[in-house]
């Protein structure tokens, strides 16, 4: 069933892609604003969820969908897909080419303590990578099967975050990025929570943590990353969740997460 399910979400990842880039060609701008001043949602958001929405709802009308823009719909069937139409809006806005159409299908509800996921799809359509996994199946870019990188001590891993778009938070995550500094190799905020997580599966970064990501940022790059050999976890046992979310190569996540409970994450 992963498989027939892949299809499909690879399938609406590249439309909706396909979309939104046109819409960035023709022009953004700021639409409404959600949690706070800086937390934005563009008109392409909302048509991009769209068709995301009907196209899951045409060929799968028993699931659920919880989306980004349009929230929650019931289903029966047991499966529910996650979907967010433009992950890294902000990039978006400003036309930086570093965003991503990311959509999961999970078993069971859309919360990540329970869920078993069974496909995902994240595209950049602006760079044309699309990064896909079904469970079991392997991690892919495109056609080329994908691996974590190999682990390395901290002072040498890439590491990316994100922050909140609520004022009090980032200013935590600054001051605790502020920390970490010295004991990494680097530290990026590229602006994409789902493109940092396949950035983990390819190897591209070494590691990768925030706070209050939601499940439609993750679902799909947490299933890529482990396919692709990485541990995506919450604090010690935990799932990932909206409290905390860590992924890398299995010994980079052990002392990344050592060292950010140190430094008082
Ligand atoms: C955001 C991005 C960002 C992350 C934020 C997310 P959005 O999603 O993934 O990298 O740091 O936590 O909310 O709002 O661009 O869909
Ligand atoms: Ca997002
Ligand atoms: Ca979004």
């Amino acid at each position: 069933m992963s498989t027939e399910l892949l299809e499909l979400t690879r399938a609406i990842a590249l439309e909706a892609g396909q979309l939104a880039a046109q819409r960035r060609r023709e022009g953004v701008e700021v639409a409404a604003t959600k949690s706070s001043i800086v937390d934005v949602v563009t008109a392409a958001d909302r048509e991009v969820e769209e068709l995301i929405r009907a196209r899951i709802e045409a060929a799968r009308p028993q699931d659920a969908i919880l989306g980004e823009e349009g929230g929650a719909s019931g289903g029966t069937s047991g499966i529910t897909w996650l979907v967010d139409p433009i992950d890294g809006t902000v990039n978006y806005l400003y036309g930086i080419p570093h965003y991503a159409v990311s959509i999961a299908v999970v078993e069971g509800d859309p919360d990540p303590a329970g869920w078993t996921p069974l496909a995902g799809a994240v595209f950049n359509p602006a760079i044309d990578e699309l990064f896909t996994a079904a469970r079991d199946g392997g991690a892919y870019l495109g056609e080329q099967r994908i691996r974590v990188a190999d682990a390395v001590p901290l002072e040498q891993a890439l590491i990316a975050t994100g922050f909140s778009y609520d004022a009090a938070i980032r200013g935590e995550q600054g001051a605790l990025v502020a920390r970490l500094l010295p004991h990494v190799r680097d530290i990026r905020r590229l602006g994409t929570a789902s493109l940092d997580l396949v950035g983990v599966a390819n190897g591209r970064l070494n590691g990768f943590y925030e706070r209050t990501l939601n499940p439609w940022d993750h679902a799909a790059g947490e299933l890529i990353a482990r396919e692709a050999g990485a541990i995506v976890k919450g604090r010690g046992a935990a799932s990932p969740s909206r409290e905390f979310l860590i992924a890398g190569h299995p010994d980079v996540v052990g002392p990344l997460e050592e060292l950010l409970d140190e430094l008082g994450a």
